[in-house]
Parts: structure tokens; C-alpha cells; sequence
């Protein structure tokens, strides 16, 4: 299995079979057990704020011997106007290897076109694939598999759901969002999800959280308002408090479900306190998996495994 040389804008880029391989690979390399090497460069253009995202993409590529550039709008002529076009195609010969994080899809899917070297979504407003890597992977060491399992995402239908939705439709996860109906995920990327989904996954979107997470193996929340949508986080807090995660709503999930968050998150609002520090929250190794997952895809979008 090669990834080599392909872009990740998307989860619906990866075949179930590419997930699976990414995240056999990830857990070796988290054992030790696999350590390849490298002397390519990075480049990470993030229009929005990071800390998870960009150090942990940092970390991967030094622990395998690589470099990183760290290409903020602001310290480029991106800000100025320069075209993504043009931008693209001028890294092209700098960089080996490019992660974006930006507002616009289309951004990013025009930087890909205009650059032959793998550009990875690093998040935007539409999808967040590189987050859900490093779940799935948080999932699997907690339950030992992902097919069969049920994953219920309450809260809003951002880039985080949509993520999810693929995600889990690509490993054979059940999968339930609850989401307000004004803030449901978008219909064509439910749409997509279900027609990659591998056999038998069921795909719930409903705007009853009590009813997602009933038996649910695993709980999983995102802030109320994203990056970009700060003015609109007050207005959103009495729409969204049903959707939060706490000690009622986490009872009615599976005995053994495990609660997991992006990061960062708004205790409180989203989830409360006691849930997040709580015994079922897999937080820490989750946000510990992003290096995993992406020294994974790193390594193998470079081509430094087969
Ligand atoms: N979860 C996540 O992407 O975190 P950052 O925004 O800190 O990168
Ligand atoms: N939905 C959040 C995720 C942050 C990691 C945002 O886009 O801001």
C-alpha cells in the first residue's frame, strides 16, 4: 500500500483500506516499532490559530529527521493579495510536502490543484480529516476495533462532524449527530458518508441527544461556535445547551463509552468539567494521538513507507 505523493483535503480521500493502514502504521510508530527517516521540508500555512495542529505536525517531522517552515498569511505576500494560484505554485518548488489550515474548502482544493507536492487539510471550515485520524486511532486502543462500535457527536454539524460522519462511515463505526436543526451537517457531505459507507454502518442525524447517545461506546463533543464565528458564540449558548456533554448524558451511553473532545474546549458550554476530568475521558491520549497519526501520514505521503 503506497499513499505517496496524494493530497488529503478530505477524509473521503482516504479508502477504508488507506484509514486502516494509516492507523496500523500509527500504532507501530507509537510502539517504536516503526521509525523511518527523512531530510524533506514542511510547510505549514495556517490562517487560523493552532496549537494541537501545528506542534504536533512540528514534532512528527522533526522526529523523522525532516524540517518545518511555519508560513503564517502574515509574514508572507499572501496578505498582501497574492494569488493562491501563484502561491501554490511557487512553494511547489520550496516544499516537499504542505499542510494547510484555512477558512475556504475551495482554498485549499485550489492550492492543491496548482501544487503537484501532498497538501494535507490541517482544517477548515468544512472538515477537520487529520483530527478524526487521530480519534480513530483513540478509539481502537481503547476498544481494540472500530467496526460495530457507535459514536454519537452532540453539538454543532461543523467541520469536526463532517469529519466524523466520514470517518466512521469509512471504518464501519456507527454513527449518530445531534445537532439543533439549525446547525445540522451539511446534506451532501451526510450524502457522501453514506455512499462510502462500508456494509451495514448506520448513519443517524437527529436533534435528539438523549436518544444519539443511548448505548453509545463513544461520546464526542466540539466547541458551540468555530474559528471565525466568534460574534455569534453568545446567541448560540441557550440553542446548544441541550446539546451538552455531562454526567445525565453520558449515563445513558454504554457503561465502558469513552468521551472524547478536540480540543480546546469551553467547560461549561460544550462539556462540563466533571466529564472532561472524569474517569470515561480519553482527552489527553487523543490530542497525544495527533503526532502519532500524522508521523503516519507524513511518513507515507512522502513515501517513506509502503
Ligand atoms: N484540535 C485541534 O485541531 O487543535 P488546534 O486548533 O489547537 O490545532
Ligand atoms: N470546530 C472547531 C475545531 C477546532 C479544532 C473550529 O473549527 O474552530
Amino acid at each position: 500500500m503506497t499513499l505517496k505523493g496524494r493530497d488529503l483535503l478530505s477524509l473521503a480521500d482516504l479508502t477504508a483500506e488507506d484509514i486502516q493502514f494509516l492507523l496500523t502504521l500509527a500504532a507501530q510508530m507509537k510502539q517504536g516499532l516503526v521509525k523511518p527517516t527523512c531530510h524533506q521540508v514542511l510547510g505549514l500555512l495556517f490562517s487560523k490559530a493552532s496549537t494541537r495542529t501545528r506542534v504536533s505536525f512540528t514534532v512528527a517531522m522533526y522526529q523523522l529527521g525532516g524540517q518545518v517552515i511555519d508560513l503564517h498569511p502574515n509574514v508572507t505576500q499572501v496578505s498582501r493579495g497574492e494569488p493562491i494560484a501563484d502561491t501554490a505554485r511557487v512553494l511547489d518548488r520550496y516544499l516537499d510536502i504542505v499542510a494547510i489550515r484555512t477558512f475556504r474548502q475551495e482554498d485549499l482544493q485550489e492550492f492543491a490543484h496548482y501544487a503537484a507536492i501532498p497538501v494535507i487539510n490541517a482544517l477548515t471550515d468544512l472538515e477537520h480529516p487529520c483530527q478524526v485520524l487521530a480519534d480513530l486511532l483513540t478509539v481502537q486502543e481503547s476498544f481494540g476495533s472500530l467496526t460495530g462500535l457507535t459514536l454519537t457527536y452532540v453539538g454543532d454539524g461543523n467541520n469536526m462532524a463532517h469529519s466524523l460522519l466520514l470517518g466512521c462511515a469509512l471504518t464501519g463505526m456507527n454513527i449518530r449527530v445531534a445537532s439543533p436543526k439549525s446547525h445540522q451537517p451539511l446534506p451532501k457531505v451526510v450524502e457522501l458518508a453514506r455512499a462510502i459507507a462500508i456494509a451495514n454502518t448506520e448513519i443517524t442525524i437527529t436533534d435528539d441527544p438523549s436518544m444519539a447517545a443511548r448505548g453509545s461506546h463513544v461520546l464526542y463533543t466540539d466547541v458551540w461556535a468555530s474559528m471565525g464565528q466568534e460574534e455569534l458564540a453568545q446567541a448560540r449558548i441557550p440553542i446548544f445547551l441541550p446539546y451538552q456533554i455531562n454526567s445525565t448524558l453520558l449515563a445513558s451511553a454504554d457503561p465502558n463509552a469513552i468521551v472524547l473532545h478536540c480540543l480546546p474546549a469551553h467547560r461549561g458550554e460544550e462539556i462540563t468539567n466533571t466529564v472532561l476530568e472524569g474517569t470515561h475521558a480519553r482527552i489527553w491520549d487523543q490530542a497525544e494521538n495527533r503526532l502519532h497519526a500524522q508521523k503516519a501520514l507524513l511518513s507515507s505521503l512522502l513515501g517513506l513507507v509502503a
